[in-house]
């Protein structure tokens, strides 16, 4: 591979012309030498001028080609979300999927800006190894794990400086950073749930949609079947936000006790692969392979039990309340998932710099939700935090809450479907 001027390729993108095949591939081939302030550049000049939809697939196949890939198994499936707040539906999916027969190699990511990540919330539960080795992967019928020097290597760089450079929404990084870490895996067919709204990378459905084609055409090309759910992210998904409380819930869903907006959406994740989990959710058998899971991943098996007999006495948890009462009468009519997972980032729960300790203890517990009924001085959230927490955090989150004298109607998140028929050919 010829040598490249870094300097010369930044300009090129800065200046709006489309990269060659070449150039991206010599970008990405060389990542690992690169100083962090030229791919900062890099990211930036993306996130601003875009990339075409020939160079999101030359990044993605860069990507995927720079690391190993798991061997194609016919029954492998999985699902991948573009990022919310309370988004936990792959910790309940992937179990479940398991449990009616599906192989799940689930590459999954840290928290990026003020959303949530899969990663970071497992790591909340003692004993658990994110970081598999690939002959621990190939062996194992049902794991979640992050990106790792062997496997989508490249993304593991890219992510984590765009979560610190805010380079996050640019459909071109996020379809290759999804799909490198899809097609790795070896499956043949994946769900997207695309988020839009308010706290999601894409604020409107017509951004969503251009992702989830972005995502189905690039997917469809690496040969495996994408389908991609658009669904609304402007409210908070569930009753518990942040690392450790995110797994609390996740085990009430698995024994059949989660919230409906949050079980409307894994079902229908399921569905869309071909499955229905209403049968192995009744009758604990997804538990039992959440159960097996943390034990395959490092968890030592009487942890694993308590963990899911007693979730708070195995998981972190800080140590101060606060808790946001109702200052008049009425129904809940907004609950602002932006400023509450912007306030959980700043308390500790994400990251503002690259590589930081986060503290999986802070979250939210959601008392009464969108359309509830509530009184005065009733307890709206309650957020557990560290000792002396800045109060303009506090303030934040308050004015986070909308109370109204009249009842909003709440409806499906999802909005619609997009298949590979529904994508442009262009
Ligand atoms: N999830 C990912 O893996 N990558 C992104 O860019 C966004 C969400």
């Amino acid at each position: 591979m010829i040598a490249m001027h870094i300097p010369r390729l930044l300009a090129k993108k800065r200046d709006g012309h489309a990269l060659e095949q070449n150039e991206i591939e010599w970008f990405i081939h060389h990542l690992h030498q690169i100083p962090n302030e030229q791919i900062g550049a890099f990211l930036m000049a993306c996130q601003i001028n875009g990339l075409n939809a020939q160079e999101t697939t030359y990044l993605t196949k860069a990507m995927l080609e720079k690391g190993e890939c798991l061997p194609k198994q016919d029954d492998a499936v999985d699902k991948h979300s573009t990022g919310g707040v309370g988004d936990k539906m792959s910790l309940i999916l992937a179990p479940a999927l398991r449990a009616c027969g599906a192989i799940v190699p689930m590459l999954a990511g840290r928290g990026l800006a003020h959303t949530g990540g899969t990663i970071d919330k497992l790591e909340s539960i003692p004993g658990f190894n994110t970081g598999l080795t690939i002959g621990e992967m190939i062996k194992n019928p049902c794991f979640i794990s992050r990106q790792t020097p062997e496997i989508a290597p490249t993304d593991s760089i890219l992510y984590a400086i765009r979560d610190v450079t805010a380079t996050v929404p640019c459909i071109g990084l996020i379809t290759a950073s999804i799909l490198s870490k899809k097609a790795a895996e070896g499956i043949q067919s994946l769900v997207l749930d695309v988020k839009f709204g308010r706290a999601a990378f894409m604020q409107h459905s017509e951004d969503a949609r251009a992702l989830a084609e972005s995502m189905v055409r690039v997917g469809t090309e690496l040969g495996f079947e994408v389908v991609a759910q658009l669904t609304q992210m402007d409210h908070p998904i569930g009753c518990m936000l942040g690392n450790s409380h995110e797994i609390v819930e996740t085990i009430d869903c698995l024994k059949g006790a989660g919230p409906h907006d949050t079980m409307e959406l894994v079902h229908a994740q399921a569905n869309a692969l071909g499955f229905d989990i209403t049968e192995v959710i009744s009758n604990g058998s997804a538990l039992n392979e959440f159960k097996s899971m943390l034990e395959r991943q490092g968890v030592d098996s009487s942890i694993a039990q308590q963990l899911i007999d007693d979730p708070w006495s195995v998981l972190q948890r800080a140590p101060q309340q606060y808790t946001l009462h109702a200052e008049q009468s009425g129904f809940i009519a907004d609950l602002d998932a932006l400023v509450i997972g912007q306030v959980l980032c700043e308390a500790g729960a994400g990251r503002s710099v690259q590589g930081a300790e986060i503290h999986h203890g802070i979250g939210i517990k959601i008392h009464h939700h969108i359309g509830s009924k509530v009184e005065e001085g009733d307890a709206i959230l309650t957020m557990d935090g560290p000792f002396g927490i800045d109060v303009q955090l506090i303030q934040r989150l308050k004015n986070s809450i909308t109370i109204s004298d009249y009842q909003v109607a709440t409806s499906s998140r999802i909005l619609e479907t997009v298949a590979i028929s529904d994508c442009s050919t262009t």
